[in-house]
């Protein structure tokens, strides 16, 4: 099971205790892809509290995620979205791997948020490009951002230009498993991660605040 950078046994299982009980669909999801040797990659419970919680602070209507591996973000977020704008949310979810995201569409069908999420098997960034094209700039109020990471400064680009003014769009593995602070580590996928840090901070686009949730997340939003 995926948890938070540096947390105990002792503090998730604390976290799970304090946060609101998982949806089943979620719990399920969870529990399967722990056996599962990409396990890692799945967002921790308390991310996705986390990202309901924010979700329903800004009381958003249409979302949009790239990276969707076995569903559990995208899960956690549609039951959000639909629970407080009923079949009117929407939520884009992005992925090239048709094998990960069958299972992903188990659980949504298992939830009944099958309906607001449209799952388009596609390179993000030609999905995201498309969209503009079709006139969605300003028309999503939340994105999350968990794939590629080389990819995340065109996804920061695409991402902000769908947004509205006062979405926010959030960026997973931000600390990267503290390699971000290795300096002998200039992989391709951490300068990406330290650029995009970089980049945020100074864009007036933005208010922008990276957390320690999760693998670290970057939030960004769109002024
Ligand atoms: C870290 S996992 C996502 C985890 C997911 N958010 C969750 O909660 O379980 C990353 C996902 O990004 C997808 N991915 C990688 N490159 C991509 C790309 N260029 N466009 C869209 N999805 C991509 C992978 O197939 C994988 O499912």
């Amino acid at each position: 099971m995926s948890s938070s950078l540096g947390l105990t046994p002792e503090l998730v299982a604390y976290l799970a205790s304090a946060n609101p009980p998982e949806h089943a669909a979620l719990k399920r999801c969870r529990e399967e892809t722990a056996r599962m040797t990409q396990a890692r990659m799945q967002i921790s419970a308390e991310q996705g509290a986390f990202m309901q919680v924010l979700a329903r602070l800004m009381s958003a209507k249409r979302a949009f995620e790239i990276g969707v591996f076995t569903g559990y973000s995208a899960l956690a977020t549609a039951l959000t979205l639909k629970e407080m704008h009923g079949r009117a949310a929407h939520i884009l979810a992005c992925d090239v791997s048709e094998e990960w995201t069958t299972k992903a569409r188990d659980y949504w069908r298992e939830a009944n948020v099958d309906d607001v999420i449209e799952l388009v098997i596609a390179p993000a960034t030609e999905t995201l490009k498309v969209r503009i094209a079709q006139g969605q700039a300003g028309a999503y109020d939340f994105g999350f951002i968990d794939a590629d990471k080389t990819g995340y400064a065109d996804y920061y680009e695409a991402g902000l230009e769908l947004l509205r003014p006062g979405g926010a769009l959030l960026f997973d593995n931000a600390l990267w498993s503290g390699r971000v602070t290795d300096p002998a580590d200039t992989s391709a996928d951490t300068s990406a991660l330290r650029a995009l840090a970089v980049k945020a901070k100074s864009d007036p686009r933005v208010h922008a605040a990276m957390t320690n949730i999760g693998d670290g997340l970057l939030i960004c939003v769109k002024l």
